[in-house]
């Protein structure tokens, strides 16, 4: 676990997409942390999971798609100095979205949501977050991004506009972290995949993962922490799997 690895304290953390099935998760398991003081938790939702209601937790509330929800979250989290900071939200299937099977099917306002969600709107968040990391000691923020997101794993096709936002995310967090390689050298800024995840957004896709293929969420978040426990700055703007293997542009 992230904590008994670590030499590190973390005092305050935030997860964005606190309402999902890791991002849950996560805060399930860094409230096994005594040392941790806060997690802020953000999602859309007002959030029943039992995790969110602890007296540790601080819920509030994000839309990913207006940039003037993005925009508060700086405002609103002004003042605290964060260790960690998880960028857990994603959108692979909704109302309007399904993935895309052909050129066919590709949909410029699907693509859009895509986009917005997976890359433009982490970014923004970024842009939030950085400024309020711990510039005193290590602190890391990291996007749940996917294996999909690798061009050069593409084997099989498909799902154009999760895979490219993915890419498109990959991209965006290294160029961060090559500026913030300069600007704030203790910060490590990485993409995570969490392996296949028994998850609203993985539940229509399941059919086909053999069952020890499939995590359930708390498994997951387990090796998204210990991988963040290994890490350091050397790994700054690298995609690593929950298995630490690096994921390939
Ligand atoms: N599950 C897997 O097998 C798997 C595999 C590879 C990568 N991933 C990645 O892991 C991450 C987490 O996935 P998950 O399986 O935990 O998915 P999930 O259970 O569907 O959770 C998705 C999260 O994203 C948030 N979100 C989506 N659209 C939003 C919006 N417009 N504004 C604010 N929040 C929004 C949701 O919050 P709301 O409550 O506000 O909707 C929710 O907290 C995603 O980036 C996903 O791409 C998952």
């Amino acid at each position: 676990m992230y904590m008994t690895e670590k030499t590190k304290k973390l005092k305050n953390v935030v997860i964005i997409g606190a309402s999902g099935g890791i991002g849950a998760a996560l805060i399930t398991q860094l409230l096994k942390d005594d040392e941790i003081e806060k997690i802020f938790a953000f999602s859309r939702c007002s959030v029943d999971k039992p995790q969110l209601s602890h007296e540790k937790v601080i819920h509030g509330f994000i839309d990913l798609t207006e940039t003037a929800s993005i925009e508060c979250l700086g405002r609103s989290l002004e003042g605290v100095e964060f260790d960690l900071a998880i960028v857990c939200s994603g959108l692979l299937q909704n109302g309007d979205v399904k993935p895309e099977k052909s050129l066919r099917q590709i949909n410029q306002d699907t693509l859009r949501q895509y986009f917005q969600v997976n890359s433009i709107a982490p970014m923004l968040v970024a842009q939030q977050l950085v400024p309020l990391m711990n510039r005193n000691n290590d602190s890391q923020l990291a996007f749940l991004s996917a294996r999909v997101g690798s061009v050069s794993d593409n084997r099989l096709g498909g799902w154009y506009g999760y895979r490219a936002s993915k890419s498109a995310l990959n991209m965006l967090i290294k160029t961060l972290a090559i500026e913030c390689q300069r600007t704030l050298p203790k910060l490590t800024i990485v993409g995570l995949h969490p392996g296949t995840v028994d998850t609203n957004l993985s539940k229509p896709f399941q059919n086909r993962v053999p069952a020890d293929k499939l995590f359930t969420p708390i498994q997951s978040a387990n090796y998204l922490l210990s991988v963040l426990a290994t890490l350091d700055v050397s790994d700054s703007g690298k995609v690593f799997a929950w298995d630490k293997k690096e994921i390939m542009p």
